[in-house]
């Protein structure tokens, strides 16, 4: 990554005092940007890991504090096995490629999702990654991998049921801290923001529980074409947003 030095100054129309904590993001459209430039899929995927470096970047710089990414969904595992096996050595290349420029900029690399499925280089590569970035506090980075919303709850409520049974855990008394506590997520402030690429307007098994009250933004820009003034202009429209929580 060839950062600019990570001043953490935001572009002057937003608010510092505002910014989203955390930002999640659906990565969708790699699949059209190609298919309308007559490009192979896997083309657009490549497109789209400049799109993440350019995003990282200005997450970093104008001082957000969580940026979470949907690279691979539990269903993408459905994709034909040419797409599978390019998305992965791409994953596994950016991994590499990235790993100087995290440390550059005191960023923290974490992955949720079903880390045993990914092939076993590009776990290699994560654990590297992870591991360096351990110590890392400017901003932390977090890769959905083979994730998917329901299967991070149905594996949660395994381990609540487990330890029910086990006797340690009360179930009259599991709340809602109890749950989040059990989620890939734990310890990770909910999304305030979530952005969705391409113009599908669904969220297609992503954080289900984690964004129940953040704030969503759809745009019919392809990911590879996602820029960040626009990236910029979204965060501009959050903080005009009013958010509730269901008060008056
Ligand atoms: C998003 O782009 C990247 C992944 C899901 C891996 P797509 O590959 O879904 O692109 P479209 O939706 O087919 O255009
Ligand atoms: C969602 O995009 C998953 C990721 C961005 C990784 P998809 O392209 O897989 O979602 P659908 O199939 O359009 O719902
Ligand atoms: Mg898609």
């Amino acid at each position: 990554m060839s950062f600019s030095p990570p001043g953490s100054a935001p572009a002057p129309e937003l608010d510092p005092h505002r910014m989203p904590l955390h930002v999640a993001v659906i990565m969708d459209g790699n699949g059209r940007w190609a298919r309308r430039r007559l490009l192979n899929r896997l083309r657009g995927h490549e497109a789209g890991a400049e799109t993440v470096r350019r995003i990282v970047r200005a997450s970093r710089e104008t001082g957000i504090a969580y940026l979470t990414l949907y690279a691979f969904s539990t269903e993408n595992w459905q994709r034909p096995t040419t797409e599978v096996t390019g998305l992965m050595g791409l994953l596994e290349r950016f991994l590499d490629g990235e790993a100087a420029g995290l440390m550059e900029n005191n960023i923290r690399l974490r992955t949720i999702g079903q880390r045993q499925r990914l092939p076993a280089g590009v776990r290699a590569a994560l654990e590297r990654a992870i591991e360096a970035t351990a110590a890392n506090d400017g901003m932390t980075l977090i890769l959905a991998l083979s994730y998917g919303g329901r299967d991070e709850i149905v594996a949660m409520a395994r381990d609540l049921a487990r330890e029910a049974a086990a006797g340690r855990l009360d179930a009259d008394r599991i709340d809602a801290h109890t749950v989040a506590a059990h989620l890939s997520t734990a310890g990770i402030p909910d999304p305030d923001l979530l952005i969705r690429t391409s113009g599908e307007m669904r969220i297609s098994n992503f954080l289900l529980w984690q964004i129940a009250y953040a704030e969503i933004f759809f745009t019919d820009t392809l990911w590879p074409d996602f820029s960040r003034e626009e990236f910029l202009s979204i965060l501009g429209a959050y903080q005009r947003r009013e958010r509730r929580f269901g008060r008056v």
